[in-house]
């Protein structure tokens, strides 16, 4: 299967369970579920639940068992792009295609939506059902594990370094920080789901947390490169967001083609940390490699 048909599959899979999990837009209070929805349902390439499930195959488990745990990620992801997208934060007007969650449905409710995004993860994460097949300490590393990733010491914790140095010179150090805070340690963190709750050995969960480590921080390189070179129609999101706001990116310290080879480096350097697999691990191979090679 080629890499781009383990992704198609992959969103197909996802999307089919993703409202599953949410109250229908009619519940009361509707406003809320309404906005949660529409960030959901506005698209998304859906890679971190693909990633966490490519990661379980790659151990020998099975996507059934770990779904509720792949779309929980997904969730904390669009929770942490509405927050990203608010006035306070980077104020964009546009993301996977529309209007950002906060012009539609204001920033109050905006921010509700994604606490809410935010506590249903954790209540998915927790899902009795994954304890018909998952041992619960696995369950409870996998959810432990997320929680480090996504808090002060990882993602929040990029978050707060980027929103600081806007407008500020900036050594290698701390931009690396940023980038490998605010998005690799949630993509490392969905592997390592994969692998925990599908009961990997010790190396294999040590090889797959450094192939994410190296090919997170490609994403977000990548992630400020397309912000200069996309089509803004094909991206979903506003293209020079980035040069308005000044804010720190490998392009802006580095130059374009450098930031390039820099992702492509590091995409090598984590595929070549999947040896021990063999062929299970080729959809992360070529994920990886979609990572730098990607338009969108
Ligand atoms: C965008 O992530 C935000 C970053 C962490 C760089 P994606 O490019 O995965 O966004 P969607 O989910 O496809 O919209
Ligand atoms: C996003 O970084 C990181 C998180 C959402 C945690 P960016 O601010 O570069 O992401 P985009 O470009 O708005 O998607
Ligand atoms: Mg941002
Ligand atoms: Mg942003
Ligand atoms: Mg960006």
């Amino acid at each position: 299967m080629s890499a781009a048909q383990y992704l198609s599959q992959g969103k197909e899979y996802i999307d089919a369970a993703i409202c599953g999990y949410l109250p229908n837009e009619n519940t009361f209070p509707a406003s809320i579920h309404k906005s949660m929805l529409y960030s959901i349902l506005a698209g998304g390439k859906r890679l971190r639940p693909v990633l966490l499930i490519a990661a379980a195959e790659a151990v020998g488990g099975n996507r059934q068992d770990i779904l509720p745990f792949a779309v929980a990620t997904e969730y904390i992801h669009t929770y942490t792009l509405i927050h990203d997208d608010l006035p306070a934060l980077d104020d964009d007007d546009l993301r996977r295609g529309k209007p950002t969650n906060h012009k539609v449905f204001g920033e109050a409710i905006a921010v509700l939506a994604g606490d809410a995004l935010l506590t249903q993860a954790f209540y998915l994460m927790t899902d009795s059902s994954l304890m018909s097949s998952i041992p619960p300490e696995k369950i409870l590393q996998a959810a432990h594990d997320m929680t480090d990733a996504i808090g002060t010491s990882g993602m929040i914790g990029g978050q707060v370094v980027d929103i600081e140095s806007e407008g500020k010179p900036i050594s290698s150090e701390t931009l690396e920080y940023i980038h490998v805070h605010k998005t690799g340690c949630l993509i490392k963190a969905c592997i390592r789901a994969g692998a925990i709750l599908s009961q990997s050995k010790l190396d294999q969960l040590e090889a797959l947390s450094n192939y994410g480590g190296q090919i997170g921080l490609a994403f977000q390189i990548v992630d400020d490169i397309l912000d200069i070179t996309a089509d803004q129609s094909q991206l979903g999101k506003d293209i020079g967001s980035d040069v308005d706001k000044k804010k720190a990116t490998y392009p802006a310290l580095y130059g374009l083609d450098k930031s390039k080879k820099k992702a492509d480096e590091l995409v090598e350097e984590g595929i070549a940390c999947l040896e021990i697999f063999g062929e299970k691990a080729d959809p992360l191979r070529d994920i990886g490699l979609f990572f730098t090679q990607r338009t969108f």
